[in-house]
């Protein structure tokens, strides 16, 4: 199917011929596998202050906490002896957590692992020096969405900032040899259909290696609070659009997707998808990481959630894999252990 005919069944809101191909070209990439990342939500300080987000630097309504290097280590072993070979730390852009202490982190990963785990951060826009230093410290990859790709929208949204500096700090982390995931929210204000075309054409244009999406869910503790929700359906096409323009980038099913219907997460996979994110957040924790409220992860505790994820792939016939996969990009072909 062409990119036009993609687009075409999108704007005529046909799901079913749309995630079909999704799916036909995840299998012919991934086989069958859809791999974990463990997620670790390690600071909810944030100096931003976007209008969609919990952790949004105005919001005093919640309990404010960071992870110290002890519990940030257990944590990623315990993963690791469970047979994760990815983690992602995951946080606000935090003034009180010093980025050489994110590097002593990294080196520290590096260590308990043996060098075998991939480490993803994901803290927000940085200086390319620190960037840097974080890569030299041992850290692989990097999420930062872009959010939207309407200019105007993203800086309304985003307290001021604008998508350049955003993209421009995306250019440094790829320029830094990371591997690179971004992506951006659907139902946002102001969204029309063009702007999630445009969205998913970034996607492609960036060469991302990961792509994430993930509905957009009004949070009572913030000023988009009365903003009606858009149904799942919407990010569903988005991840499909995405699969099909991007066919070597892991999508993941979004945790959001899974707290806006049950099965959430196994309809993204049935639409592309091929990455599951388990929260290994410490469990006193994960309620203060909320960037929308009812965040499914809050009903799942780390072990039960393994074999949850694990029947949930089985509900779509994919099975989970504890390959690190790599990006593509990277040049590290794809060899998943049967
Ligand atoms: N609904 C859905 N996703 C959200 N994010 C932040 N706030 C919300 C919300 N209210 C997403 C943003 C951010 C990621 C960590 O979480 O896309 O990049
Ligand atoms: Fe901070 Fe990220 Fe939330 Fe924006 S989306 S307020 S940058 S944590």
């Amino acid at each position: 199917m062409s990119w036009k005919q993609a687009v075409e069944c999108f704007c005529r809101r046909e799901l079913e011929p749309l995630a079909a191909e999704a799916r036909r070209v995840a299998m012919s990439v991934f086989g069958d596998a859809v791999f974990l990342r463990g997620l670790i939500e390690y600071t909810n300080y944030c100096r931003v202050n976007c209008l969609y987000c919990g952790l949004r630097r105005s919001n005093v309504d919640i309990n404010r906490y960071r992870l110290n290097r002890e519990i940030i280590l257990e944590t990623v072993m315990k993963g690791f002896e469970f047979g994760l070979r990815t983690f992602v730390l995951q946080g606000g852009e935090d003034e009180g957590f010093p980025m050489a202490e994110l590097a002593e982190i990294c080196r520290g990963i590096g260590e308990i692992t043996r060098g075998e785990a991939a480490i993803t951060l994901s803290c927000g826009i940085r200086s390319r020096k620190e960037y840097r230093m974080l890569k030299e410290a041992g850290a692989n990859r990097f999420l930062m969405r872009f959010e939207t790709s309407d200019a105007r929208l993203h800086r309304y949204l985003r307290g001021g900032l604008t998508l350049a500096r955003r993209l421009g700090a995306l250019e440094d982390l790829l320029a830094e040899g990371y591997q690179v995931g971004s992506g951006f929210m659907v139902g946002l204000p102001g969204e029309r259909d063009e702007t999630i075309i445009r969205n998913v054409e970034l996607c492609a244009q960036l060469g991302v290696d990961m792509a994430g999406v993930g509905p957009f869910i009004p949070n009572p503790q913030t000023p988009l609070a009365h903003v009606p929700q858009e149904p799942l359906e919407k990010s569903l096409f988005a991840t499909a659009l995405v699969r099909i323009a991007c066919p070597e980038t892991h999508i993941p099913a979004t945790t959001a997707a899974g707290t806006l219907a049950a099965d959430g997460r196994e309809r993204m996979i049935a639409c592309g998808a091929n990455v599951l994110m388990p929260n290994l957040t410490p469990e006193n924790h994960k309620k203060d990481y909320l960037l929308y409220p009812g965040k499914v992860c809050l009903r799942e505790t780390v072990l039960k959630g393994f074999d949850d994820l694990a029947r949930r792939t089985g509900s779509v016939n994919r099975r989970i894999s504890f390959d690190r996969a790599d990006g593509i990009r990277a040049g590290v072909p794809y060899q998943v252990s049967k």
